[in-house]
Formats: C-alpha cells, structure tokens, sequence
C-alpha cells in the first residue's frame, strides 16, 4: 500500500509542512505480548512546531513518546528526524539526536537531590566530589533560577518533594540538557493553575527560540492555549491531524473516542441525600497544613472538597485514611469516635474507609505485581484458609471487580505498571469496590484520564453512592465538583471556609471562595 501516509494524514488546513519535518514517524507498530499498542501509526512535526498528541488512555501516546526517546524499539516502520532516517536503540542515542523527554511516569530517583538527577549519568564522584558537588548545586540552581523555579532547593530528595514540584524537576531536566525535540508526556496532568501557566510560559519561551515541542495532554484548553497543531491516535492508529485553529472541540472529541459525547455527567438526585452522618471529622489540626478543619459525610452522599492546590486538602485525605500526624482534632464512623493510626485501622472491615491517592504510581499499586495481586490485597485474608490463599476463590472474586469497572481480564496476570493511567486507576477503584468498602475517599481520580474513562468512574461513583456508600471527593477540575458533587465544601489555608449545595453549587462561587474571599472580608472586618 503506497501514499498511505497521505491517506492517514490529510495535509494540515490546506498549508504544506514545510520542508523536512522536525519528526516524522511513518507506521510504526508495536506490540507487547498480545497487545498491540501501536499500529501503523504516523505523524509528523514541522521544525519549531508545538504539536498535541492526543488520545484515550491505552491509545499508544507514551509507547510513541518511548519510541522517539530511545528506550523501546518499534517492531516496524520508520523514524526520521530533521530528514535523516534514525535507529534509537538508547536513550543516549536519542539525546544525541538532541531529543529529550519528561516522561508521563516522572523517572526522577526518589532518594536522589533534585541536583543529582538533573546531572545524571554524570553526577560528580571521586576525591574532587565535595568541589564539584558544589559547582554542580550551583549550575543546578541557576538553571532553576532561570526557569522560575528558584523556590526548589537543589539539595531537596525528590522524594520530599511534592507531585508538582516533582514533575517540573522532570521538565526542568530535560530543558537543562537543551533540547531540539522535547517530548512532554501529560506534565498537566500533575499541574494545577498557575503550574499549567508556569509551562505555558516555558513553552511559549522554547517555541520562540524555535524548539520542537511534542506536548501529550487530556485538556483541550491547554491544546489550545499551547498548540499549533494536533495529532490524535486511537487503539494504536493514527486518526488524523489539523490545525488547532482550525478544528471544533466536538470534533477533536469525535475523533478520540470514535463516538460524540452526549452527556459526561450522570444526573444526581434532587435533592442532596440526608442519610445518616457515615464519617465526622471535627477540629482537625496539623502544623502549617490544617487548622480546625472538619465536615460531616452522609450515607449515599458524594461531598466535594474543593481549593486550589496545597490548601489542606490533601492532609485532610490522608487524615481520615490513618496517614497524617494531627496535633488535634477526632474522627467519627458511625457517630464512635475511632483512632486511625494507619491504613490498616482505616480499612478495617467496620470501618471500612478507602482511599484512592493522588499519586498512584508510587501509593496506589504494586507496578510489578500482577493485577490479581493488587486487587486482592487488601482483602487477601479472606481468601486464606489455615494459610493458604484460596485460589479460585481469590481470582474469581477479582474478576467480577475487574468487570465491575470494565477493565479487560488479562489485567488479572498482567503486571499493574503495563497497564494504561486510565486502566491503573480503574485497578485502584476494583480494589475498594472489592473490599466493600462504605466510605471512599477520592483524591483528584480522574487526574490523566481520558473522557472515556472519566465517563465511566463517574457513574461508579454515582452508583457507589446510590447504593449507600458515601464519598469524599477533591478534584482539580472545578467541573468535575460542580457536576459530580451534592454538596461542596472549600478549603482555603487549611479550614472550610464556604460551603454549597444543590442548585448553589457553581464555578464562580467555589472559584472565590478558593480564592479566599471571605476570608479577607472576615479580616477586614476584625
Ligand atoms: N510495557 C508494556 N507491557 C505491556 N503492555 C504495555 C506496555 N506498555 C504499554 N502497554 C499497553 O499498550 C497500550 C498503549 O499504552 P500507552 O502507550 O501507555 O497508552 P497511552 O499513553 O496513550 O495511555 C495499552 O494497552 C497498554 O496497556
Ligand atoms: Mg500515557
């Protein structure tokens, strides 16, 4: 079949690329085992160009950013970069083609300084080492200073750092070795408000200078703030590119998903559920995170918790899961008072609080075990009988959670990390649906999940609630409270300082009470 990439690529808005492309992929396939992640795919990137890849979880984006980055190999077709045909058997290959990568899984070493991450392979060792770890700190920070980040120390473990601060570290590494090609996988979908501006910002300096920038999001406004053009693949296959311009958002949508989205959102009850109070959390109150925080959580209710980032939100998750050191404050399930020293005392069967995190990657699975395994685990005892783990018992009950939350069943024997973000975070949810649990707490859930796999987290929550279940939920994306929530309290440095219901519940009330509006009237008034 010749001139297929004419087929699969329509010429952008009319206007031929122009010479040699930047980056031109002609169909490449890729398989692991039984899953093809790309198939015959291609596109194609004009020198200087800021690029969108767009797709569902699964669709093959991170498998092209690794093809481009030299850390897999495709099992097929061809890769050209600035006209000449490349083979990138290492990363260091692909470096020396002056491409460079942050990648979707943030590949920082968690117990290295940002300093020595960011000069790696090189770090400094041998008897100069003392000198030169200080010229290397110092190089570092400058580069830091120069991207706006001189409020990261260089001395920090990425390990201290948080999810933010850590994924622009793995932007930052890649600018300080000074790209040509720079491969952005989903950096947003860790950034919030002005960290997603910091990048614009970033972007639009590289783009000036005439770097090329491959840029992997789920939000169409960032497309459009950021991005002259857009490629989007599906199960593998490219679909199409245009110009961002030049393309209605209902159709760029069309094309991810194959299908138009009627309605995102499930409809929620009338009125806001007043069930019984599931879950309390009164006076609660760590040093420089929460100051007498609290709320209470009805049977069949979800409850946003909305603020922007670092308000609290995320001491008061980990509060009610066993995982905070407060200095006061006291928790209640079922109107008893009870003590949440761990995880273990959270999920305990008459408790039975849950908690899918932020950062699922490193708090939520066990990349390298199986699928059955992260599912069952916190329930495994069940399955144990005089000590030995009932089989049968065990992957049947998994596999009814599996299809619970649609994920194909091979996940039961599959390594979690091989999964998509979109599929991890649905392993995540078929663990807590499998440990019954009745309280769920729900850390920004959706954070880099495709429409598709919103759509379906969000009727389980409904349903979870529905059935009587009750959830806590904080999200990034005000939509998402707004639709999703029957009441919504905001949090603004570490206390609730609004709250909405039912029909109040919209965008630009929450926005300000975020913004900590009534908190400067009540100032002002004092
Ligand atoms: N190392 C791997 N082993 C097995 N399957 C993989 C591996 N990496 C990716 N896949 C599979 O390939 C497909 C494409 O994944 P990926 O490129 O990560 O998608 P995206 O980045 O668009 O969400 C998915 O079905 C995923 O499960
Ligand atoms: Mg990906």
């Amino acid at each position: 079949m010749t001139g297929r990439e004419e087929a699969v690529l329509p010429p952008a808005g009319g206007g031929a690329v122009p010479m040699a492309a930047a980056l031109e992929v002609r169909g490449v396939s890729k398989t692991f085992g039984a899953t093809v992640a790309l198939a015959d795919a291609s596109f194609r990137v004009a020198p200087g160009e800021v690029h969108a890849l767009l797709g569902e979880n699964g669709a093959g984006k991170s498998t092209m950013v690794k093809l481009l980055s030299g850390l897999i190999m495709p099992d097929s077709g061809e890769i050209e970069l600035y006209g000449a045909r490349v083979s990138l058997h290492t990363p260091a290959e692909a470096h020396r083609h002056g491409v460079q990568t942050a990648f979707q899984e943030l590949t920082l070493v968690r117990d290295l300084t940002v300093t020595d991450n960011m000069l790696m392979p090189r770090a400094p060792r041998g008897p100069l080492g003392q000198l030169r770890r200080r010229q290397g700190e110092e190089l570092v920070a400058a580069h830091l200073a120069a991207l706006d980040l001189a409020a990261i120390d260089p001395r920090a473990e990425v390990q201290e750092l948080e999810l933010a601060a850590r994924q622009k570290i793995e932007i930052a590494r890649a600018l300080f070795r000074r790209p040509r090609i720079l491969l952005l996988d989903e950096p947003t979908s860790t950034l919030a408000g002005r960290d997603i501006d910091w990048l614009g910002g970033q972007i639009a300096a590289l783009r000036a200078e005439g770097v090329t920038i491959v840029f992997i999001t789920h939000r169409l406004r960032e497309v459009r703030r950021f991005c002259d053009r857009l490629t989007v693949l599906r199960n593998g296959q490219s679909i199409g590119t245009a110009e961002v311009a030049e393309i209605a958002d209902d159709e760029v949508i069309r094309m991810i998903i194959g299908r138009s989205l009627a309605s995102t959102f499930p409809s929620r009850p009338a009125l806001p559920p007043a069930g019984r109070v599931l879950l309390r959390a009164e006076n609660l109150a760590a040093p420089g995170k929460l100051r007498q925080a609290g709320f209470a959580l009805h049977e069949g209710e979800i409850l946003g918790i909305a603020g922007l980032q670092g308000m609290g939100q995320q001491e008061l998750f980990l509060a009610c899961f066993g995982m905070a050191a407060l200095r006061e404050g006291r928790i209640f399930v079922d109107q008893r008072e009870v003590m949440l020293a761990s995880p273990r005392d959270a999920i305990r069967k008459r408790i039975g609080i849950s908690l899918v995190p932020q950062d699922r990657k490193t708090e939520g699975l066990f990349l390298k075990l199986a699928g059955r395994f992260n599912v069952s685990l916190p329930v495994a005892h069940r399955f144990a009988q005089l000590g030995v783990i009932d089989t049968a018992a065990e992957t049947k009950a998994v596999a009814h959670a599996l299809a619970q939350v649609e994920v194909h069943p091979r996940a039961l024997y599959t390594p979690a990390g091989a999964f998509s973000g979109g599929n991890q975070q649905k392993l995540v949810i078929a663990k807590w649906l499998l440990a019954e649990s009745r309280i769920l707490l729900l850390f920004d859930p959706t954070r880099g999940v495709d429409v598709g796999t919103k759509h379906q987290i969000y009727l389980l929550m409904r349903g979870f609630a529905d059935a009587g279940g009750a959830i806590l939920f904080h999200s990034t994306e005000i939509p998402e409270i707004v639709n999703m929530c029957d009441r919504v309290l905001v949090m603004y440095e570490g206390r609730m300082v609004g709250e909405f219901a039912g029909a109040a519940i919209e965008e630009e009330g929450i926005m300000r009470a975020a913004l900590g509006e009534s908190e400067v009237a009540r100032k002002a008034a004092e």
